[in-house]
């Protein structure tokens, strides 16, 4: 092993590391001592899988034969929505990945055997050795998180905060089983899961992939989540066996940022992140996890891809880990002195693979030229290339043959098998948690008329969350989930077997009285930072289901709050508000889990007891350091009725929305405006309405949209006008704009403007034709990626005007909201 000798101040922000080999400065970021690991303080666990003389004679002798165009191509992991197997033969890729937007031919809902036939694609690409070069089989990572999750039809089973809920490491165990033989029937050997982060703070919006804020809870998981996955820790040939190499992420302390801000900074000591987010890791080491995904996040100022003394001196030389580590997606890019096109530090950290989607072809470019001129030494490189290749003799994948001839490849009838069904119905019904029950209205007795109310009773999207068919789990239907059953779906099948009937009312409007109501509401999908929340309270625009409870209870029907959702919120109104309130998490595919524990058998006897225990406490406020209302493990069972103590409805924070929503239902949120200026000086503040701006030019009015009132209207009799949403607080959007986000405004023309309309961001402008052709009267939302503005300049870590749209001559249209989202109806060029 390579050690730092000394370090020595060399450009602003770099170091020279002066190795023994060779004269070539080492760019390495240089090193705060609270972001420098003490190894010595840490548990070394047993590395379980030896290494054996014959493979490291395999892997040396590859090693001598491979140019170091080819040891580079083994190290850069390119995503199918940028590269061809074209490519990975050109580049002599060892890696490819569908990120979570990703699909064969570009379709996220293509069919399985579309998955199956590009893995054969790449695969055969990687071992044609034509040219002379050396063949070496690719590997697919994919994140099949809860679940084989990007495939329609296969089974999804809860997310990870749910399965913390089951307390059951036997159940997560066959779940693995069953993941690993649905990602084998579409060719995959590699899975980005499980995520181990221990989240501590709930704004953040990835806490739902953790299976709790315990550390002990999430450690007794994940060894049998790997095992699972993998297989025994010392087996060989895993593609002989039901078996992928699994990914525990994100190394480390993802779940333990600042405010819960994703790919943000964990400011803590050293004794937090070994006891709290380093716990995981040390059984994930015992069951030999084959790879681990570095973090985005950083640890008290240096981000973690760039950390030498985590990733190399403690991970590999002192934890004894000795599969690859593989960086996510363009986090290179954050570190200190990086771009997504270069950067040799990772690498002399102790990256073994980059994660470069769409940004491979440059850094591997780049990689090349610092091996060769030894800004990444040699020995660096060979060890990373000798990681990988271990990895893949370890999979058996030199001798297994093109994905589609392996065993498990292409049967169809694994994807989304009843079995696999029945054990996610059995997850979802291990995870709800029951919090109030008052009455005695649960289980509902045999013979009853339900009413399921609420907007998200019948939506399998919904209640399956981020990480599902899509990247942020949005824009799918019912209908891509063959097999899947909605939680409404359950309940009229189980009360029609109870001798009952059910009616759907997503807005509490029955036809008949019911004898009791269920509710289902909660959070809408998300992923990645999109999720993120200032507070602990469900978004403004999800709230209308409390309405619906107050009706029903004021008239006098029993009323079950159902919450579908990544996490726990302040729901103290709710709370009050039902006679039972259960926490069902994000179920996934098997929504009749929920009917076996809520509908009573025909014998009036409950089928399924409530079981979940909070695997984090739930809030009394929507602050995220404040108090608890019901603690870590609470959860109650069946007993009939409990007395209940009215709560406090006092949210105790300023309401406040996502961040990401600068203007909705026609408002400006917090800190935000919405002008209408000339551009020569005169400006009007729009705060409320009908108003006039210009000179009388522009008229400023309400118009309906989702609810009354829910847009603005401007009406410009002619001449320059421009329309904007501005701050004075800059936002910083590079994160975003490095996820493919999109800038979206929805709007509706109602009169097209008679010139020209230009979409500004910041001092960037880019035509808006799609303004003047579109149909008059109807909402669409425009979406243009926010990397076209950053392609133009746009400094995207200090964004005030995200949107302002100019018109020339008279136009009438109107606005309802302005935010990031990851689709849109209509998706405006990048000029
Ligand atoms: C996420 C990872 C994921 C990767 C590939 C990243 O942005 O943070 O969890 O595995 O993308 O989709
Ligand atoms: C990809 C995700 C990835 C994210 C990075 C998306 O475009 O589909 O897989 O995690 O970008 O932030």
């Amino acid at each position: 092993m390579r050690k730092a000798i000394w370090l020595l101040p060399l450009l602003a922000s770099a170091c020279a590391v002066q190795s023994g080999a060779q004269d070539k400065p080492l760019l390495l970021a240089p090193m705060p001592p609270e972001a420098t690991a003490h190894p010595d303080k840490w548990p070394a666990p047993a590395w379980p899988v030896p290494r054996d003389a014959a493979t490291e004679a395999r892997i040396a002798a590859l090693i001598a034969r491979m140019t170091i165009e080819e040891k580079v191509g083994q190290i850069v992991q390119a995503d199918i929505g940028s590269a061809t197997p074209a490519d990975a033969k050109t580049y002599h890729l060892g890696s490819i990945l569908n990120g979570g937007s990703s699909g064969p031919g570009g379709d996220d809902l293509a069919a399985p055997e579309k998955w199956l036939a590009l893995a054969d694609a790449f695969y055969a690409a990687s071992v044609d050795d034509s040219d002379g070069g050396v063949a070496i089989p690719i590997i697919w990572g994919t994140d099949a998180v809860h679940g084989h999750s990007n495939i329609v039809g296969a089974t999804l089973f809860p997310h990870n905060v749910g399965l913390g809920a089951a307390r059951d490491p036997d159940l997560i165990e066959r779940i693995a089983k069953a993941t690993a033989l649905e990602i084998r029937t579409t060719g995959m050997e590699w899975t980005f899961a499980p995520t181990v982060t221990v989240p501590q703070d709930y704004r953040w919006g990835r806490a739902y992939e953790g299976y709790s804020s315990d550390p002990r809870l999430v450690s007794e998981y994940v060894g049998r989540m790997v095992r699972g996955l993998q297989g025994p820790a010392d087996g060989k040939d895993l593609l002989k066996g039901p078996y992928v190499i699994a990914s525990t992420k994100h190394f480390l302390a993802d779940g333990g940022t600042l405010e819960g801000r994703d790919q943000g900074d964990a400011r803590i000591s050293e004794e937090q992140l070994r006891d709290i987010h380093g716990a995981p890791y040390v059984p994930a080491l015992g069951e030999g996890v084959a790879t681990i995904m570095v973090s985005f996040s950083g640890w008290n100022g240096v981000k973690n891809t760039g950390n030498k003394s985590l990733l190399t001196d403690l991970l590999k030389d002192h934890m004894g880990f000795d599969g690859f580590l593989v960086s996510d997606w363009n986090a290179h890019g954050q570190v200190a002195g990086c771009t997504n096109a270069s950067c040799p530090q990772t690498i002399n950290a102790g990256l073994d693979m980059v994660m470069a989607p769409d940004s491979w072809k440059a850094m591997w470019t780049s990689l090349v030229a610092q091996a060769k001129e030894g800004t990444v030494p040699m020995a660096r490189i060979d060890d990373a290339v000798a990681r990988i290749l271990r990895v893949k003799m370890r999979l058996g994948l030199f001798e297994a043959g093109k994905p589609s001839s392996r065993a498990y490849a292409g049967q169809w009838d694994l994807l989304g098998a009843p079995d696999h069904r029945a054990i996610a119905r059995e997850a979802v019904r291990r995870s709800l948690v029951l919090l109030k029950d008052q009455g005695g209205v649960l289980p509902i007795k045999p013979g009853s008329h339900v009413l399921v109310a609420g907007d998200a009773a019948d939506d399998i999207g919904r209640q399956s969350g981020g990480w599902t068919l899509t990247w942020q789990g949005t824009d799918v239907s019912n209908a891509n989930f063959p097999g899947a059953t909605s939680i409404w779906k359950g309940i009229e099948q189980a009360v029609a077997a109870a001798g009952g009937s059910a009616e759907l009312a997503p807005d509490g409007a029955y036809r008949r009285r019911p004898d009791a109501a269920i509710v289902v509401f909660g959070e809408t999908p998300y992923a990645e930072f999109q999720g993120d929340l200032k507070t602990l309270q469900l978004r403004p625009e999800l709230r209308a289901p409390f309405a619906t409870m107050q009706k029903l209870k004021a008239a006098g029907i029993p009323v079950i709050a159902l919450m579908i959702s990544g996490r726990p919120l302040f729901m103290n109104p709710e709370l009050n508000a039902a006679d039972a309130f259960v926490a069902a998490w994000l179920p996934g595919s098997e929504g009749a889990g929920v009917a076996d524990v809520l509908i009573a058998g025909k014998d009036g006897k409950p089928r399924f007891d409530f079981t979940g225990k909070l695997p984090t406490a739930w809030p009394a406020t929507a602050r995220a350091d404040g108090p608890a209302l019901f603690p870590f493990g609470y959860g109650l069972t069946l007993a009939g009725d409990r007395p209940w103590t009215a709560l406090a409805e006092e949210p105790g924070v300023e309401q406040s929305d996502g961040g990401t929503n600068w203007f909705a239902r026609g408002v400006p949120a917090a800190s935000w405006s919405l002008r209408v200026m000339d551009g020569a000086g005169d400006t009007t503040r729009i705060s409320s309405v009908p108003a006039k701006a210009l000179s009388g030019r522009v008229t400023v009015t309400a118009t309906d949209h989702g609810v009354q009132e829910g847009a603005r209207q401007f009406a410009i009799s002619g001449g320059h006008a421009a329309v904007e949403v501005s701050t004075h607080a800059p936002v910083e959007l590079t994160r975003e704009t490095n996820g493919d986000l999109l800038l979206v405004a929805t709007m509706r023309v109602d009169q097209p403007p008679a010139g020209d309309a230009m979409l500004v961001f910041n001092r960037t402008a880019i035509p808006f034709a799609a303004l003047a052709s579109a149909p008059p009267g109807a909402w669409r939302s425009y979406g243009v990626p926010l990397k076209c503005f950053a392609a133009k300049g746009a400094d995207m870590t200090k964004v005030e005007i995200p949107f302002r749209l100019t018109t020339e001559g008279a136009a009438r249209f109107s606005l309802a909201d302005v935010r990031l989202a990851s689709v849109a109806d209509v998706m405006i060029p990048c000029p």
